[in-house]
C-alpha cells in the first residue's frame, strides 16, 4: 500500500499571536510544519505535500526537504485539504491529512492509522477518552445537560483513508461546506469511520499555552 500525506499548515495562527502563519512558529528551533513532515515519513508515508498560505510559499520551502510539494491553501481547512488532495494525483491508495499543529504527533500514530488502513478500513482517525465532566449550556451560559462522556472522544490527526473514498467524498461536498476535519466529509458521504488509539503528544497547538507545554515536551531530557 503507497500512502501520501498532506499537511494543512495555511491557517493564519491568529489565536497564538504570532507575527507568521502558525505552521512557521519555531518549536525547539524548528518550525511546527517540519515536525509535521517529520512524523508523516518517519511513520511510513511515502510522499508528502503541504498547503501553505498563497503568500508564504517561499517561506515554506526554506524550511523543508526539496521533495516535499508544496500547494496553495484556501480561506476554510476544508477548502485547503481539497487544494492538496487534487495536487496529490492518483498514484497512492491512502491518502493520511495531518495538521501542522500538532508537530509532536509521534509516528507510532501514523503506523497506527497506516495499519487500520491496510486491513481494510475506508477511513481511519486517532481518538483519545473524554476525561473531564462535559456538560452542554443554554445562550446565558446554564448548564442544561450533562453529557455522558463515556462514549465521546477526542478526534486526532493524521486522517486515513482509502484515496479513492476521500476524493469521491470531497467531489461529493459543497464547494462552500467547512467542516473541521476529513473524517466530517466522509461520513457526510456514508463513510464509515474506524478509530486507533491517539496518544496525549498528538495535542494540537492552538494558543500560546500549547506551545509552552510543546517547548517543554521537546526539550532534551
Ligand atoms: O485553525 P485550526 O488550528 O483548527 O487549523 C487546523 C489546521 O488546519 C492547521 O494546521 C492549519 O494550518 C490548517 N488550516 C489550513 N487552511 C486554513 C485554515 C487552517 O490549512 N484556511
Amino acid at each position: 500500500m503507497s500512502a501520501v500525506g498532506i499537511v494543512a499548515a495555511a491557517g493564519s495562527g491568529s489565536r497564538l499571536g504570532a507575527d507568521r502563519p502558525k505552521a512557521l512558529v519555531g518549536l525547539a528551533g524548528r518550525p511546527l510544519v517540519a515536525w509535521a513532515v517529520d512524523t508523516l515519513l518517519a511513520g511510513g508515508v511515502d510522499e508528502v505535500v503541504v498547503v501553505t498560505p498563497a503568500a508564504e510559499r517561499d517561506a515554506f520551502a526554506a524550511v523543508l526537504p526539496g521533495s516535499v510539494q508544496l500547494v496553495d491553501g484556501g480561506a476554510t481547512r476544508t477548502a485547503s485539504v481539497r487544494a492538496g488532495l487534487l495536487a496529490a494525483g492518483a498514484a497512492a491508495d491512502a491518502v493520511l491529512v495531518h495538521d501542522a499543529a500538532r508537530p509532536l504527533t509521534p509516528p507510532e500514530v501514523v503506523a497506527r492509522v497506516l495499519a487500520a488502513l491496510a486491513a481494510g478500513a475506508p477511513a481511519v482517525v486517532p481518538v483519545l477518552p473524554v476525561v473531564d465532566t462535559t456538560v452542554a449550556v443554554d445562550a446565558a451560559g446554564t448548564v442544561t445537560d450533562a453529557v455522558p462522556r463515556g462514549p465521546l472522544r477526542r478526534v486526532q490527526t493524521p486522517q486515513g483513508f482509502d484515496r479513492t473514498v476521500l476524493v469521491a467524498a470531497y467531489a461529493a461536498l459543497d464547494d462552500a461546506a467547512e467542516l473541521t476535519d476529513d473524517a466530517a466529509v466522509v461520513r457526510a458521504d456514508g463513510v464509515p469511520v474506524t478509530t486507533v488509539a491517539g496518544d496525549e503528544r498528538a495535542a494540537k497547538v492552538t494558543v500560546p499555552h500549547d506551545l509552552r507545554i510543546a517547548e517543554l515536551l521537546a526539550a532534551p531530557r
